[in-house]
């Protein structure tokens, strides 16, 4: 999605809704400002504004409290432990002096108030890797595998899984999930939260298109929770992405129209259908078409 220079100045993207997802990242505010260990699991569907809500919070607590370490990583299966705390330093080894090369997690270490450690995508990480997030959340320490080395990372963790993820998947076992305080469920937004997503959307990216695109976000915003419930698991990326495309078709042509919509919205959601079989997206192409012209005549009606 676009995220570039056309923002509007002085207004800030907000969480909408998502009431049980910012009260747990308000208590999770606190445990840094009370100096307690607290690690939090999110979970929840693609696009449900998780990392918005904690880039938010993030940020709100670094102003509040001047410096609060952050780190973020994306979970690889490929990834070990070395890639996120760091290895020996063999130049120094040799030499008889045991030093560690840090690794990225390390600079999440907070001397007077925990840092922020924001995984993403955690059950992508393998269980060996996994483990290092485990001493953390348990003490607030870090092992090197093969080494009699420890280092203190005094940092919470804040994971997401999003539970429609397939390729890489690990199950993360029990005891790793043990360790979170609490696994909080993000759902798709009600209906007119959506509304409230694609308006604040296209306001702070595309205030000048605003009037443009506003016959649009309804129809939209309908077509993907029918398709929904058809089992398709689409976010507000589908409408969001395609409102990115119309305000871009605007600012070229100046002109939008119900072709154009359909074109755009039948390439946003193939970008998120991509892994099913060609069938199936042919099916679910041609079902949106159907819906989005149906949707288009409904709100003709109700104006
Ligand atoms: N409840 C909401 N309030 C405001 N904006 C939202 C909301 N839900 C989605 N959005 C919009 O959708 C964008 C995508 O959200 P975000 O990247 O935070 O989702 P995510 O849950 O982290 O997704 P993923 O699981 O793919 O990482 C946000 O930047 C925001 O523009
Ligand atoms: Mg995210």
């Amino acid at each position: 999605m676009i995220d570039n220079n056309t923002k509007t100045p002085d207004l800030e993207l907000v969480v909408i809704g998502q009431e049980e997802l910012k009260r747990y990242l308000n208590l999770f505010a606190e445990s840094i400002r009370s100096n307690i260990r607290f690690n939090l699991l999110i979970e929840g569907a693609p696009g449900t504004a998780k990392t918005l809500a904690v880039k938010n919070m993030v940020t709100k607590l670094q102003k509040e409290l001047k410096s609060i370490p952050f780190v973020r990583v994306t979970g690889s299966h490929d990834a070990i432990p070395s890639d996120l705390i760091g290895d020996i330093d063999i130049k120094k080894y040799k030499e008889g002096i045991s030093d560690i090369i840090n690794g990225p997690l390390l600079k999440a270490h907070g001397n007077e108030y925990p840092g922020v450690i924001y995984v993403d995508e955690f059950n992508r990480f393998s269980e060996y890797t996994l483990i290092t997030f485990t001493e953390i959340m348990a003490e607030w320490q870090v092992s090197f595998p093969k080494t009699p080395l420890t280092k203190p990372l005094k940092a919470n963790i804040i994971a997401t899984m999003n539970p429609y993820d397939i390729s890489g998947i690990t199950d993360v076992p029990q005891h790793i999930l043990d360790r979170f305080n609490a696994r909080i469920i993000v759902n798709y937004p009600a209906e007119e939260v959506e509304v409230e997503i694609a308006k604040q959307h296209i306001n702070y990216y595309y205030k000048k298109a605003f009037q443009s695109l506003k016959p649009y976000y309804i129809p939209l915003i309908s077509t993907t929770r029918i398709l929904r419930k058809i089992g398709v698991a689409l976010g507000p990326r589908a409408y969001l992405s395609t409102l990115d495309l119309l305000a871009l078709e605007y600012l070229l042509k100046n002109t939008i129209n119900n072709e154009i919509v359909i074109e755009h919205y039948k390439n946003s959601i193939r970008a998120k259908i991509a892994n099913m079989s060609e069938d199936k997206q042919s099916e679910l192409i041609s079902t949106a078409t159907i819906t989005l012209t149906e949707e288009f005549k409904n709100a003709k009606r109700i104006k």
